[in-house]
């Protein structure tokens, strides 16, 4: 029997389910790729990649628009390689970002838009030369150099403002952006006269407004709220001469990381509705920057419990994963659904899942129920494809996590182990 642990995005299977006791990623059990590449590692469903992102992209149908998938949330080549050859664009926020998509499908490069409050000059030179959809600019100091940059370098540049529209959006404040007291954006009160500056200079074309409220936001009123406010900037725009033809509604969709049953398909839907609904009439090409919604549930990271330990009343569960390969708990507080690989055991008990680093803060769940599982078994982390891998470090001297991608019953290595050699590549002993 084959027991989902999540429902389905639009009727197709979830990434991970259990065939009678035994964790699968699409047909394949959890425990042969643990065996075969070792622990921790991360674990991605490629037909859940594909469905995700055809459901995403099908709930925009009938509205012209582009996904531009947000490198930030997981740049693995192979899964940028896959998005690619569906279509997709990207959002970058980097020189190294937009090298990962030329390096995956230079054709991609015209479906890039650049956001992000700190453009090197660097990096606006090698955007300019490549031909990127959009410059999203978030200060003035970065509108004269990118105007100077493409005088320069005699390249024309699509550009947008992104304006900061002083939402409130329900999400963890370190990712929440859109109020007025974060870094990110130009107050939307000043962007008319920003536009006209950025009008004069003779290599940018003045094509459209970005917006990214947030991340990990599950309700769509906030995105509906700022959408009425840049189709307000967008009417003022036109009437001052600018040819609005784009609307960067940014990213943001949150997941449910509780396991909670909902439809993805449905979420998309309501979703586009209201991004979708205040631009009627207005023929405006909408560019979307999805990342966690895409990739998030696509992943897992599969640890091994080294030590089963005892302080005072508090049970640990020790694992071979630690903050460095996955600090989402540490840094936001945040919950990822912990289940076993093989369910052994129908007793359950209370214990903090924490890892080898030497930090408190280094711990996957506090107090958390979980099926009793011994020393040497696997835990699987779920929802871990967006920003778990793209934010993994060293700490610790620990070589970063393997990467495999499975399709159906087929497994691709798309990471290699990090050794220590890799680790030690770029210092040297003086
Ligand atoms: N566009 C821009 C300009 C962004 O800054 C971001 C995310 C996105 C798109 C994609 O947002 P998404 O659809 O993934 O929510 N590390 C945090 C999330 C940081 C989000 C940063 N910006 C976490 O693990 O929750």
């Amino acid at each position: 029997m084959t027991k989902p642990l999540k429902p389905s995005a639009s009727g197709r299977p979830p990434a991970f389910v259990y065939s009678g006791k035994k964790l699968l990623c699409e047909a394949v059990p959890v425990a042969q790729l643990a065996k075969r590449f070792g622990t921790p590692l991360y674990v991605y469903s490629s037909s859940t990649i594909r469905d995700r992102y055809l459901t995403f992209d099908g709930a925009f149908k009938g509205s012209p628009h582009t996904v531009c998938y947000s490198v930030k949330a997981n740049s693995n080549l192979s899964i940028l390689k896959l998005l690619a050859s569906m279509g997709s664009g990207f959002d970058i926020v980097s020189g190294g970002e937009l090298e990962r998509v030329l390096r995956v499908d230079k054709k991609a490069a015209h479906r890039v838009v650049f956001s992000g409050v700190g453009k090197t000059q660097e990096e606006i030179d090698l955007a300019l030369k490549t031909g990127i959809l959009m410059f999203n600019i978030e200060s003035e100091g970065e509108a004269e150099l990118l105007g100077a940059r493409a005088s320069k370098l005699k390249k024309h540049a699509r550009v947008a403002l992104r304006v900061n529209p002083d939402v409130f959006a329900e999400t963890h404040p370190y990712i929440s952006t859109g109020l007025h007291k974060h870094k990110f954006g130009i107050p939307i009160a000043d962007a008319r006269q920003i536009y006209r500056k950025l009008a004069k200079m003779r290599y940018l074309d003045v094509a459209g407004i970005s917006v990214h409220i947030g991340s990990q936001i599950t309700s769509v009123d906030p995105f509906n709220a700022a959408m009425e406010r840049l189709v307000e900037l967008a009417v003022n725009l036109r009437r001052d001469g600018h040819d609005i033809r784009y609307i960067d509604c940014g990213g943001g969709l949150g997941i449910h990381y509780h396991g909670e049953h909902t439809d993805f398909a449905q979420t998309a839907q309501r979703y586009a509705l209201a991004v979708i609904k205040p631009l009627s009439g207005l023929g405006i090409h909408l560019l979307l920057e999805p990342g966690r919604a895409i990739i998030g549930p696509c992943g897992a990271l599969i640890t091994r419990v080294l030590y089963r330990k005892r302080n005072g009343d508090k049970n640990f569960l020790v694992v071979d994963a630690g903050m460095n390969d996955l600090i989402r708990p540490s840094l936001y507080s945040a919950y990822h659904e912990i289940v076993p690989v093989e369910l052994s055991s129908r007793k359950r008990e209370t214990v903090d899942v924490v890892g080898p680093i030497c930090e408190t803060g280094d711990f996957f769940a506090r107090d958390r129920e979980l099926p009793v599982v011994g020393s040497g078994d696997l835990v699987a982390l779920l929802d871990a494809g967006a920003y778990g891998m793209s934010i993994s470090s060293n700490y610790n001297t620990r070589g970063r996590a393997a990467e495999v991608m499975v399709s159906g019953k087929q497994t691709k290595l798309v990471r290699r182990r990090e050794t220590f050699d890799d680790q030690v590549r770029t210092e040297s002993v003086r």
